[in-house]
This record gives structure tokens, sequence and C-alpha cells, in this order.
């Protein structure tokens, strides 16, 4: 990104040893991907330690979202594809800090993992 844009809403979707592996059985794991990155700002990350949720995605808020409150939002067993339109339209609205989130999202919202687990 080019130095002074606007650093936006985008996502981290974990892709290590359990999130995006037959693990996880019955989704494209890559055309997961794909469809995020198509739509928002999207990075791939390894395991982020909390593989019983699998799979992993989290909300990092834009800047203006995170001077507003906003912090990164976890998501776990983001496993089916009607979840990812609920995403990227709250992301669209301006993510966390920003919109509130759909009242589904609520049912993938996992706690963040303390930090050196
Ligand atoms: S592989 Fe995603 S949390 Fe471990």
């Amino acid at each position: 990104m080019p130095a002074g844009e606007p650093v936006p809403c985008r996502v981290t979707v974990c892709r290590g040893c359990c999130c995006g592996t037959s693990k996880v059985p019955g989704l494209d794991h890559d055309q997961q991907v794909a469809d995020l990155a198509r739509r928002v700002p999207t990075r791939v990350s390894e395991c982020l330690d909390v593989c019983a949720q699998a799979n992993v995605v989290v909300v990092q808020p834009s800047a203006a979202g995170r001077r507003a409150g906003g912090r990164p939002v976890w998501l776990g067993l983001v496993n089916d594809d009607a979840v990812l339109d609920d995403l990227t339209a709250w992301i669209d609205a301006g993510g966390p800090g920003i919109a509130v989130p759909p009242a589904v999202l609520d049912l993938y919202a996992i706690p963040r993992p303390p930090a050196g687990t």
C-alpha cells in the first residue's frame, strides 16, 4: 500500500495445520480465500493457535475503525459460504469500530487467544 493511503479494514485467513486442510471437510478452502480476496483485502497466515475453531478468520479494523475503538474480531468455524456475504458486507460498511456487525457473526465470534500460546 502506498504511503499516505488510509489503512483499510482487512481480513487474515488462517491456513495452518488445521484451517484450510482436509481436517475441515466439505469446503473448498482455496475458493474460500479466493472469494474473500476478490471482495476485501485479504492475507493468509500460518496457524493462529486456535485450531479447534478451524477455519479461523480475523477481521482487522481500518485505521479509522481503530481510532474509533475497533479491535480485531476473531471468528471461528467459518466453514460455510453464506457467512462470507455477511462478513464482507460488514467490512464494506466499515468493519470493527465503524459499523455494527450482522448479528449472525456473533455465532462465529471467538475470543482472541492469549499472547504467547
Ligand atoms: S491452523 Fe488455524 S488456528 Fe491452527
